[in-house]
């Protein structure tokens, strides 16, 4: 295509002379509508917690949550994704609180939803934050049942959008529940309701932190290789994606983020649907701990990293950046 250009003609320094070329020539940008603000739910009124792996990242009671979500919606952030914080009480083998339409999640939705927000809301369907083991299936004898899980799934699904939540987003990884979540909602009258599926999660070390965030990381043994993908697969992700889409999937997730640039590109390229990374919990530790020990500077490296998702195709990232993010695009800083 550009094989005769060369040298001294072509000067490609020309165009990164300044910043106001540079800006011309970008070929993607970051807008504050690329992002999604995961917030982590407790119990009580008036209680913010530290996360100590994530630092500057808290755990919020309802009404910490309703004003992030206004803060949000000020900011011009689109969505958020809301995770509750469960303690052992609530943890049970085959994980029902999940189920309960006054669980904390559920109550959480109603109280943003009554806000009267233009802003959406997203959830996880997956059973970790409620079994006692930190899986997001049923485990029975040392096996995650496939198909047990998903009549549990569905319920889970159900109660999270009769409470008012208008993304669901199956993280589970369990065969079949893009399907059998897409026909609950048919049926149930809730056609409008989006899936954002976790199409290809993979069982990551970079989740490490977000484990502690929603108390399972003291339950959690072993590993969740029998359902999430192995990191050295790719083609097994377009299988991924391709089944979560012939089942119902509107939006897709790739997670984690920056470790697989290369199976977001695969999959834009090959399906051109929406498509969201999860820059997830320990990819936020880790740049934020390389900050503030002085190692780099951080607004420069958090916006590299995002930025890199759009190059490699996405629509938008889940990031706990966000309402840092925000609020620099609107300082007009970048
Ligand atoms: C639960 C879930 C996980 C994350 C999002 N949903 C953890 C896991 O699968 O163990 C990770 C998010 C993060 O690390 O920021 N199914």
């Amino acid at each position: 295509m550009t094989s005769n250009i060369s040298y001294p003609a072509t000067r490609l320094r020309r165009n990164r002379g300044t910043h106001w070329s540079r800006r011309l020539n970008a070929e993607n940008e970051l807008a504050v509508s690329d992002l999604i603000w995961p917030l982590f739910v407790i119990n009580g009124v008036g209680k913010r917690e530290a996360i100590p792996a994530m630092p500057g990242v808290e755990r919020l009671s309802i009404d910490f949550i309703c004003a992030a979500a206004e803060e949000a919606t000020r900011m011009g952030i689109p969505a958020i994704a809301l995770f509750p914080h469960t303690t052992h009480d609530k943890r049970t083998e085959k994980g029902s609180e999940a189920y309960n339409p006054d669980n904390l999640i559920c109550t959480a939705i109603r109280a943003v939803r009554n806000l009267g927000l233009d802003i959406g809301i997203i959830c996880d369907v997956a059973l970790d934050p409620y079994t006692s083991n930190g899986h997001d299936g049923i485990m029975w004898k040392n096996e995650i049942l496939n198909d047990e899980t998903l009549a549990v799934l569905v319920r889970q699904a159900l109660v999270q959008v009769e409470a008012g939540c208008d993304i669901i987003a199956p993280s589970d990884m369990m065969d079949g529940r893009i399907g059998v979540i897409r026909k609950a909602l048919e049926d149930a009258g809730h056609s409008t309701v989006q899936i954002m599926a976790y199409s290809a999660k993979y069982a990551s070390a970079f989740y490490g932190p977000f484990r502690s965030a929603i108390g399972s990381f003291n339950v959690f043994k072993g590993d969740k290789r029998t359902y999430q993908m192995d990191p050295a697969n790719a083609d097994e992700a377009m299988l991924e994606i391709s089944l979560d889409i012939s089942e119902g999937a509107d939006m897709i997730i790739i997670k984690p983020g920056m470790p697989y640039l290369d199976i977001i590109r695969k999959a834009k390229d090959q399906f051109a649907i929406p498509t969201f990374a999860y820059q997830v919990s320990g990819e936020y530790a880790m740049l934020k701990a390389a900050a503030d020990k002085g190692w780099f500077d951080y607004e420069s490296a958090m916006l590299e990293s995002l930025i890199a998702f759009k190059r490699a195709g996405c629509n938008g990232v889940l990031t706990y950046f966000a309402p840092t993010v925000a609020t620099l695009l609107k300082k007009h800083k970048i």
